[in-house]
């Protein structure tokens, strides 16, 4: 991988070779998802409004931005569970704009959602059954050839399986969703997306209200799941997993790619520290604007 999260120590760090520059748009080596003039407004909000974006093949990438940045638009907008206003962006050189979530999900680009997804009614093994079918769109045609669904059902099955113990959820296999903790739905969501074999998991916040054990545990499986060749994106709030994890980190701010750049460039930056300081909704605003 040509991305090195290694903190040089001490200092401001030099540039490495092969590490692209730490600059908004920055090009890089073998990207497979390239963003360009990404736009979605809500009436008068610019929610998203990225000029231009590379996700460099076989790297983990962090998303981080203050509340309302535009995250989880932009995530909704690129898998194709809402619609841009403008723009343009491919996969593996296919372009993406204007195909509904499940083509984009038979692309290999799949993404896992800020509130899980699970349906509670159903066991953990149905959950992840439901997986391999719902992201791809299928329904209509297996009903017609039974025969073939089956032999399909058999194979899908054994996918699930395999996964249930790679995350260790063999034992809660026929458990209904509902009884799971809110980490074990999580693990749930991200053993369902790999059900179809993604090329690209886009994770919009995989560790939020999960425990310490559990946390761990999931970063440990998607760093292991960028060994073996995936390209991960995900949303996270928690610097210590951002810096831990990540090879790259992207800056939102106002829908805006602000800064992006190796883990340890992004702390001394200006304009992710303006990003931060200046505009968190969840501070009081400013003196005289009292309701
Ligand atoms: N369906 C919608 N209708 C109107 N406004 C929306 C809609 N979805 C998002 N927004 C607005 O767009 C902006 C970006 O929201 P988004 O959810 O993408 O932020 P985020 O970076 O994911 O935030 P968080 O870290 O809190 O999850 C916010 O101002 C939000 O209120
Ligand atoms: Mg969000």
């Amino acid at each position: 991988m040509a991305v090195d999260p290694q903190r040089p120590s001490g200092g401001t760090p030099a540039p490495q070779p092969g590490v692209p520059a730490p600059e908004p748009g920055v090009g890089k080596p073998d990207p497979l998802l390239v963003l360009d003039q990404v736009t979605r407004t809500f009436g008068g909000l610019v929610a998203v409004q990225v000029d231009h974006l590379e996700v460099q093949r076989g790297t983990i990438t962090a998303l981080i931005g203050p509340n309302g940045a535009g995250k989880t638009t932009l995530f909704n907008v690129v898998s194709g569970f809402d619609r841009a206003d403008g723009g343009e962006w491919s996969f593996d050189g296919q372009p993406l704009a204007g195909r509904p979530a499940h083509r984009i999900a038979r692309y290999g680009l799949v993404r896992t959602f800020q509130l899980t997804r699970t349906i509670a009614r159903l066991t953990v093994l149905e959950n992840m059954l439901l997986g391999a079918t719902a992201q791809r769109g299928e329904r209509l045609l297996p009903a017609l050839l039974p025969p073939l669904w089956r032999a399909q059902e058999r194979e899908i099955t054994d996918r699930a399986d395999e996964l249930l113990d790679r995350f260790r959820l063999t034992k809660l296999r026929d458990d209904h969703a509902g009884t799971l903790s809110g980490g074990q739905r999580k693990l749930l969501e991200l053993a369902r997306a790999l059900m179809t074999r993604p090329v690209m998991l886009m994770l919009d916040e995989p560790m939020a209200g999960v425990n310490p054990a559990l946390t761990q545990s999931l970063l440990g499986h998607i760093t292991a799941l960028r060994d073996e060749g995936l390209t991960v994106c995900f949303v996270e709030h928690d610097m210590d997993v951002v810096m831990g994890i990540s090879d790259w980190v992207a800056v939102m701010a106002g829908g805006r790619l602000v800064a992006e750049g190796p883990p340890y460039t992004i702390g001394r930056n200006r304009a992710v520290v303006d990003a931060y300081l200046g505009k968190r909704h969840d501070e009081p605003e400013a003196m005289g604007e009292e309701a």
